[in-house]
């Protein structure tokens, strides 16, 4: 059985990642400090999965904690999802972004090379694309400027892969991941008030939060709202298994991108619309503002991921709205 260290694999797309691998065959060895999840989210995944997950609280720059595992487990290859991924705080606080996410990434690339380990499947987002030129962008659309210092730790993270000729990556792209795990046992757990559209519609309709602004009508889109390409969290986690098979399948390979999206675009008012077509909910919200550094619209070319990795999503918006309601409801009732 391949093992393969998670770090934040406690986290929202680390937990069902973990899940699939397990799924999969391969023994999934998680590391995360807990700073944007819980402990409870390691029980979860043991019902789910019905197999014990070893897991290591600490950070990724923690180096000896990286060198303790490896000498415990014979770490196959790397998923590394360990990042702050909010980007209005990286505006406020670059450092701690740069610190963490290029810090983080340093770290475990050292211990990588320290112990011969090639395999890494990296956490990168569309976000590389800025407000790209035409959609469906592929992955030689041009990678534009970063327009916040969380973006350009992904561009940056890309770099330093594809710069470290030692390594055997794979990058995806991920565009707007949303819904839960069909159980309802795992999901998204923002910590305070949530940046993304979908934690603050479930949170709305639960009546944690009052209203829904939605940022911005004056968009050219069809109904002046933004375009985004949601994806399924659970096919998104599928497609890291894809991505360790094509490593395996590929032991030359350096550095590879792929973008991970249905290739889709709904707008805001779309979401919501289905959101409450689906759960049968009536969602208080109202038109607001543009927010700052918003792009108009982007969705994604998945053909690459489709014919090279053989990864599509195969799970609709209405899975991803209806497992959202229900994760929301479930932590209702646990909470
Ligand atoms: C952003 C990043 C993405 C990153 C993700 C993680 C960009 C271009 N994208 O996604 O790379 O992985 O955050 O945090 O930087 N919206 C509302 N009201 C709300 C919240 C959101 O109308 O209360 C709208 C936004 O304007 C946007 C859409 O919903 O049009 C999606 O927003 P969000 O879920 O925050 O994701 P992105 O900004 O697309």
């Amino acid at each position: 059985m391949k093992h393969i260290l998670v770090t934040g694999g406690l986290g929202y797309i680390g937990s069902h990642t973990v899940v699939e691998l397990i799924t999969n065959g391969y023994q999934p060895v998680i590391i995360d400090n807990l700073s944007n999840t819980n402990r409870d989210v390691l029980e979860r995944i043991e019902k789910i999965s019905g197999r014990k997950t070893p897991f290591y609280e600490a950070d990724v720059r923690n180096q000896d904690v990286l060198n303790q595992i490896i000498n415990e487990y014979p770490v196959d290859g790397i998923i590394h999802f360990a990042a702050y991924k909010a980007v209005g705080e990286s505006v406020q606080e670059p450092l701690k972004y740069y610190q963490n996410n290029i810090g983080g990434l340093m770290s475990l690339i050292d211990v990588m090379k320290d112990n011969g380990i090639k395999n890494i499947v990296f956490s990168s987002s569309c976000t590389v694309y800025g407000e790209p030129d035409i959609s469906p962008v592929n992955e030689t659309s041009p990678v534009k400027k970063a327009n916040s210092p969380y973006g350009n730790t992904k561009q940056v993270g890309e770099e330093i892969l594809s710069d470290c000729q030692f390594l055997n990556t794979v990058a995806l792209r991920y565009f707007n991941p949303i819904g839960a795990h069909p159980t309802a046992l795992i999901g998204e757990l923002p910590l305070g008030v949530p940046n993304n559209l979908v934690p603050f519609i479930t949170q709305t309709a639960i009546g944690l939060r009052q209203e829904l602004t939605v940022f911005g009508s004056d968009y050219n889109t069809k109904d002046g709202t933004c375009v985004r390409d949601y994806i399924h969290v659970v096919d998104l986690a599928k497609a890291h298994v894809k991505a360790l098979d094509y490593i395996d399948n590929h032991p030359d390979n350096k550095f590879e991108v792929f973008n991970i999206g249905t290739g889709n675009g709904f707008t805001v008012l779309e979401i919501i619309k289905a959101f409450e077509d689906v759960n049968h909910v009536t969602l208080n919200y109202s038109i607001g503002n543009r927010r700052a550094g918003d792009v108009e619209k982007v969705w994604a070319n998945t053909d690459k991921a489709k014919n090279i990795l053989g990864w599509e999503a195969e799970l609709t918006l209405e899975d991803m709205v209806k497992t959202s309601w229900n994760w929301q409801k479930s932590l209702a009732i646990t909470s």
